[in-house]
Order: C-alpha cells, then sequence, then structure tokens
C-alpha cells in the first residue's frame, strides 16, 4: 500500500544505500519541520532542555536516522548489565538497530509511536518510546524507558517519561491507556511508575528467564482517557488485579482479587 506520504515502500532489509536514504529525507524533514504550523501536515519536532537534580543539562529530542548507532552503543551498554530490567539478553548490532529505529521513525510519521532520546553533551543516555497497539487495541499504547547508569536516580527517567506522555497525548488520536511491564526486582522503576499514576492491572508468573531463574513481571497501566493538557499524573484505578498463567498473554485468569 503506498503511504499517505507516497515515500518508498519499507525496503526488506538495510543496506547503506537505503540509510543514507532515510537520513538524507529525515534530515530535509528537520530543517523544515520548526518552521510548519504545529498543526500543519508535518507537525513539529520535539525538542526540551531538562536540568537534572544533579545540574546536568539533558536534551529531550526526537531521534533522526542518524542516530542508530549512538542508540545502539547506549542500549547494548545497558544489555550488559546483570539484572538489566530489560527483556533484550544479547548485544544488537547496528543493522538491527537502524531497521528498528527506520521502523518507529514511519510510525513516528503515521502518528502511531512517539519516540524520545534523552542526550548529555551530544552522547544519547537514555529513550523513552510509546506505541499505539494495532485494530481493536488501538485505545491502548505500550510505554518504554531505559536510561544508561551513569545518569539514574537523577530525575530524568520521570521527565522523559512525562514529557513522552504528553507528547502522544497530542499526538496518538484516540489514545486511552498507556501500558507497561516491570520486572518484580525492578523496585526503583515501579516505584517511579506508581508516582507518574500507574497502577497494577495484571501479574505474569514466570514472565522472563534470566539465567535458570524465573521472574514474575507486573503490568501496569494508566488512563489518560479526557486527561487534559500537562496532567499525566493521573491515578488509573485498577479494575482487579489478575494473576494469569505463565506464557499466556494475560488470557487465562487463575485468580482474581
Ligand atoms: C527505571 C529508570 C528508567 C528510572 O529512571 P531514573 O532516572 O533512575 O528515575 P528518577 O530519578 O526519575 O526517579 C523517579 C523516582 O523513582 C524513585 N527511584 C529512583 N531510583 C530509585 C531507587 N534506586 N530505589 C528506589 N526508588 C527509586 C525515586 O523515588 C524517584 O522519585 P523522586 O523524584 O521523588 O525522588 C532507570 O532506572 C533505568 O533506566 N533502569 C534500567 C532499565 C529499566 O529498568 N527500565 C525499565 C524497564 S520496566
Amino acid at each position: 500500500m503506498m503511504s499517505f506520504f507516497h515515500r518508498d515502500p519499507p525496503p526488506p532489509s538495510l543496506t547503506e544505500e537505503h540509510v543514507e536514504h532515510f537520513i538524507d529525507q529525515r534530515r530535509k524533514e528537520d530543517a523544515i519541520a520548526p518552521f510548519i504550523n504545529p498543526f500543519g501536515l508535518f507537525g513539529f519536532v520535539f525538542r526540551k532542555e531538562f536540568t537534572a537534580k544533579d545540574g546536568t543539562t539533558v536534551i529531550f529530542r526526537e531521534p533522526t536516522i542518524a542516530d542508530a548507532e549512538a542508540l545502539m552503543r547506549f542500549i547494548n551498554s545497558v544489555i550488559r548489565e546483570d539484572r538489566s530490567g530489560i527483556v533484550m539478553d544479547r548485544p544488537v548490532t547496528l543493522k538491527e538497530e537502524s531497521e528498528w529505529l527506520k521502523a518507529r521513525l514511519g510510525e513516528i510519521r503515521r502518528r502511531t509511536t512517539v519516540l524520545l532520546v534523552a542526550e548529555v553533551d551530544g552522547k544519547i543516555v537514555g529513550n523513552c518510546d510509546i506505541s499505539r497497539r494495532m485494530w481493536k487495541e488501538s485505545h491502548r499504547a505500550v510505554i518504554g524507558v531505559v536510561l544508561a547508569k551513569a545518569v539514574r536516580m537523577i530525575g530524568i527517567g520521570k521527565a522523559i517519561m512525562t514529557a513522552c506522555i504528553e507528547l502522544a497525548k497530542e499526538r496518538i488520536s484516540g489514545l486511552e491507556t498507556i501500558e507497561l511491564s516491570v520486572l518484580d526486582y525492578n523496585k526503583s522503576a515501579r516505584t517511579l511508575y506508581e508516582q507518574l499514576g500507574f497502577a497494577e492491572i495484571c501479574r505474569v508468573p514466570n514472565a522472563m528467564k534470566e539465567g535458570s531463574e524465573y521472574i514474575d513481571e507486573s503490568i501496569m497501566a494508566l488512563n489518560v482517557k479526557g486527561k487534559g493538557r500537562g496532567k499525566c499524573k493521573q491515578q488509573s484505578q485498577p479494575i482487579a488485579i489478575l494473576t494469569v498463567e505463565a506464557g499466556t498473554a494475560c488470557e487465562k485468569v487463575i485468580s482474581r482479587t
């Protein structure tokens, strides 16, 4: 199917030529985007400065395809951590990261994803993305957030999630619920999510396996339906806490509290 903007259909796999093509295309868009009416065809490119608790200046901005290598380096540094809190279990290649980023950039243009990177001194140290589900689930979206170890616990996680949620509320039409999953050992992440108003709606036993160890996870949700601008700190009301059988996608309820 031809895209709305009549761009080339996505290539089956990325060659250097494709990467160059997308860099070039996005550069042209980035150059004109700030001058276009925010409510116009292309929308605006988000960029915001934030001062962390320790005084570090952080830029939250939307990425371009040229960020693929920096994003790869950053995410691989987290993947290598013990108990990283994220699902990926081996370093990603530049090709994989470029393909992932290219897909996200397409979704950003189609207004089904928002993605911000956190940059300190020109280096990518974090990212946060919200992607809308499809079809009959398109009122729901999933949020993910990751920061490099060196910049944690100074308020960047909370700030980038807040910015991303606000952007999603502006950009993604029909958005009602933002969901995430958090592993049981990840207490700091859970504290942050609760502060932002996320509430547990579901638990998945043995959701992840790290080595031979099984780890349970919580699915948490934030209701953003009908919330005004600048108010993402809303408490979701869980309808019920469900415990589901391992390996099912919250479908087979074992118990309900
Ligand atoms: C989870 C993560 C994004 C949090 O970001 P962060 O910048 O460290 O968090 P913040 O500094 O914004 O902290 C927000 C709140 O969480 C709480 N918090 C943060 N770190 C904490 C810790 N180690 N222990 C307890 N609470 C903690 C604080 O209460 C803080 O609230 P405050 O501002 O009122 O003090 C970050 O730690 C991270 O990237 N971890 C590795 C990857 C990961 O786990 N991603 C999430 C997968 S679900």
